[in-house]
């Protein structure tokens, strides 16, 4: 164990000038296991590390930990070669190069590479299919010079084939585990970036979510999600569930690292409308700013007794947030608790808001789309999918899991009467819940305990954070705290989560094997 440590995590000693007014040199460790984006670029910058050497360490994690923990379905075998293009660059540039350069990210299977890499949401019904192109957030990753590592693994087809499979399964992928208890949830669909870049497999991912599915996984596995607005990242090139709810956000050990690539996918992208109107919240000079230790000082936060009834019988958890709220209050933040959103119940239920009802028919309508889209493939509709299973139903457990959600969505038949009384009724549930909620009180965000606000967020296309708040002391299952703001928000949720990671600092790396 000690042989390999010193073998493969290619201990690296830089000298630096540390602070601006001290002169004195102070000698420096950093390891490419648990280095953020920060520190990989400085040590590039200080020429003590190269972007071959830092490939060659995740291909090493990746051989030694993914046959356990599934999280990486493929590797891209051209990313070495992206990291020696990359190491060129940066040795004849002059001027200062994009923060993700160089750096290894992983992306959930359902975002598309027009390149050696297949997209397949987990699905064999996709393997061999091609995309036309790069999908929009693939593009700008691209550009910024990031090295595309490889797909990771996902609950199959996020999470809308079927009510019966486990969380973080899918045909290809096999069963994604939990690196930090292989018995304990790894929640999804985002499953297999949450649990790469927690295994440090990877330096940063991306994952998608339509409700839940990047802050309930992040919060499983200990580390940071950002579910963006609907619409500030492209979903141009993404498998979808909902074009009105789908959104594309970083999945990364730290919120640094979360807003270095949040910065580099967000814009405008012509294949995806949505961005347009969205592009309006970007702030000039971009999400970095937002990194402030006194991020908290003077920010209204609301707590909503609902989203903590879950864990009012759990004493561990109980104190864990109540030393949670100290925090935030320490901080300089006001905490306004005892709130309430109207008819809460409902919007938790996405079968009583609409939700469930719009999404059946959106995906079957977005689904065909992008099948429709690709240039060569297996199946070329939502039907051919359904049968493409059914034929293969040895192969990919569809006795054993079904595929009840796919065939309710084949019986949609486009937005009728019924998909439009359920968006309105969503709608109506946002403006006079969570919308009214935060004006009425003037609330800069909403505190929730882990996953359980992720509807109230989905339903409304409403930006969420979230941060690792702990380690359950029996049950042993990290768990996260997650901030949700109002549509455009992320300058203040970045603010109040990275002063609240900053003042706890809880995250740990996961006892591997
Ligand atoms: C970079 O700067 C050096 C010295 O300032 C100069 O000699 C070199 O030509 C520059 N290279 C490029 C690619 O601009
Ligand atoms: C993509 O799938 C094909 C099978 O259709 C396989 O041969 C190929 O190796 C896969 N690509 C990668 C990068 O794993
Ligand atoms: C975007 O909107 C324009 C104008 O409404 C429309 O013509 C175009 O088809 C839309 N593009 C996409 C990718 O939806
Ligand atoms: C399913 O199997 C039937 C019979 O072999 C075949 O005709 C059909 O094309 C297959 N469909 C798909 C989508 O694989
Ligand atoms: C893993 O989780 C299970 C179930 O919560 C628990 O019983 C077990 O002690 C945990 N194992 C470790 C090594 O923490």
């Amino acid at each position: 164990m000690a042989i390999y440590f010193l073998l493969s995590s290619l201990l690296l000693i830089c000298v630096l000038s540390y602070g601006s007014q001290k002169l004195t040199a102070k000698r420096l460790k950093i390891t490419i296991e648990e280095a953020t984006v920060d520190d990989l670029q400085l040590a590039f910058r200080l020429k003590t590390l190269t972007s071959r050497e830092v490939v060659l360490f995740y291909l090493d994690k990746i051989r030694e930990l993914n046959e356990n923990l599934r999280g990486v379905i493929e590797v891209n075998p051209d990313a070495l070669s992206q990291a020696d293009i990359a190491d060129k660059e940066r040795r004849e540039c002059n001027h200062t190069l994009p923060k993700l350069h160089g750096i290894p990210i992983l992306l959930k299977d359902n975002i598309a590479t027009k390149d050696k890499l297949n997209t397949t949401a987990g699905s064999f019904a996709l393997l061999g299919s091609i995309v036309p192109r790069d999908a929009g957030v693939v593009s700008k990753l691209r550009r910024s010079g990031a090295i595309i590592s490889g797909k990771a693994s996902l609950s199959e087809w996020s999470n809308f084939r079927t009510s019966w499979a486990p969380n973080g399964w899918s045909a290809r992928g096999s069963q994604g585990k939990n690196p930090y208890n292989s018995s304990v949830e790894v929640c999804g669909s985002s499953s297999g970036p949450a649990i790469s870049v927690a295994a440090n497999m990877v330096s940063v991912t991306l994952g998608t979510e339509t409700d839940g599915s990047i802050i309930c996984p992040a919060s499983f596995n200990s580390v940071v999600g950002i579910k963006p607005t609907v619409g500030l990242t492209s979903r141009a090139g993404v498998i979808p569930i909902s074009p009105r709810q789908d959104t594309v956000g970083p999945i990364c050990r730290t919120v640094a690292d979360s807003v270095h690539v949040l910065d580099i996918i967000v814009g405008i992208d012509r294949n995806d409308n949505a961005t347009s109107e969205a592009s309006k919240y970007i702030p000039v000079g971009g999400y970095g700013q937002f990194l402030k230790h006194n991020g908290l000082e003077g920010k209204r936060l609301g707590i909503v007794n609902m989203l903590f009834d879950s864990i009012n019988h759990d004493v561990f958890l109980k104190q864990t947030f109540e030393q949670h709220f100290t925090t935030l209050r320490k901080q300089g933040a006001v905490l306004v608790d005892n709130l309430e959103i109207a008819h809460i119940e409902d919007v938790l239920d996405s079968h009583s808001s609409g939700e469930f009802d719009a999404m059946l028919a959106e995906f079957k309508i977005a689904l065909n789309e992008y099948l429709g889209d690709l240039v060569k493939s297996p199946v070329k509709s939502l039907r051919e999918v359904i049968e493409f299973n059914k034929n293969h139903s040895k192969v990919e457990k569809i006795n054993e899991y079904g595929q009840d959600i796919f065939e309710l969505a084949e019986k949609t038949n486009g937005m009728g009467p019924k998909e439009q009384e359920a968006l309105s009724n969503l709608k109506r549930l946002s403006k006079q819940g969570f919308k009214k909620l935060m004006t009425d009180h003037s609330l800069d965000a909403l505190v929730a305990y882990a996953n359980s606000a992720s509807s109230i967020l989905a339903i409304g296309g409403f930006p969420g954070i979230v941060v690792p708040a702990g380690y359950h002391n029996t049950k042993k299952y990290p768990f996260g705290i997650c901030f949700g703001g109002l549509r455009g928000s992320e300058p203040k949720l970045i603010e109040i989560a990275y002063a609240f990671e900053q003042a706890t600092k809880i995250r740990r790396k996961p006892p591997l094997a």
